[in-house]
């Protein structure tokens, strides 16, 4: 296993569409374990997505375990290969920050309550609903595939904004 260099803010390459995984061999479940280490190897992450280290495929690893505002029916970890998020429920506005992204948290308007089909490690088809933090750590995930970032859902980046501290 290995801990993959994280792209950070303005990389092009997170501005770009992931394709999908189009099997779940191997090759691509050795990828997940450097990707797992890199989310676990930085400062505390719930999750983290394979663009994020330059692999433009469509995996994103969520666990929101270890989080103070984790919601208590969280699944733990979750290795979600070519997510779907099918339903959406109630908005809710919460605090995100993100490995390629140091410097900054945002406000960022989320569902609370989300139905996610994907492939697991296995190739296995399943299905997740997720709620409250877990499952906002799923939508930022997610969009991390299609180029997106928490600043592009900021409301305004002048009130929704904020600098890290001490670095
Ligand atoms: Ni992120």
């Amino acid at each position: 296993m290995a801990v993959l260099p994280i792209l950070t803010y303005p990389d092009p390459r997170l501005k770009q569409v992931s394709r999908p995984v189009e099997r779940v061999d191997d090759a691509v479940r050795a990828f997940i374990a450097d990707l797992e280490e890199t989310m676990r190897a930085g400062p505390a992450a719930v999750g983290i997505a394979a663009p994020q280290v330059g692999r433009l495929l469509r995996i994103v690893i969520v666990d929101v375990s270890g989080a103070r505002r984790a919601n208590p029916d969280h699944h733990g970890r979750m290795v979600l290969v070519n997510p779907e998020i099918v339903e959406w429920e109630g908005l809710a506005v919460g605090r995100e920050g993100c490995l390629s992204v140091p410097e900054y948290t945002g406000n960022v308007v989320r569902a609370e309550r989300i139905t996610v089909r994907a492939l697991d490690e296995r190739g296995e088809p399943r299905e997740w609903r997720c709620t409250g933090y877990e499952a906002r750590a799923v939508q930022h995930e997610v969009d991390h595939l299609d180029g997106i970032l928490f600043l592009d859902r900021l409301v305004s980046r002048r009130t929704d904004l904020f600098r890290r501290r001490g670095r």
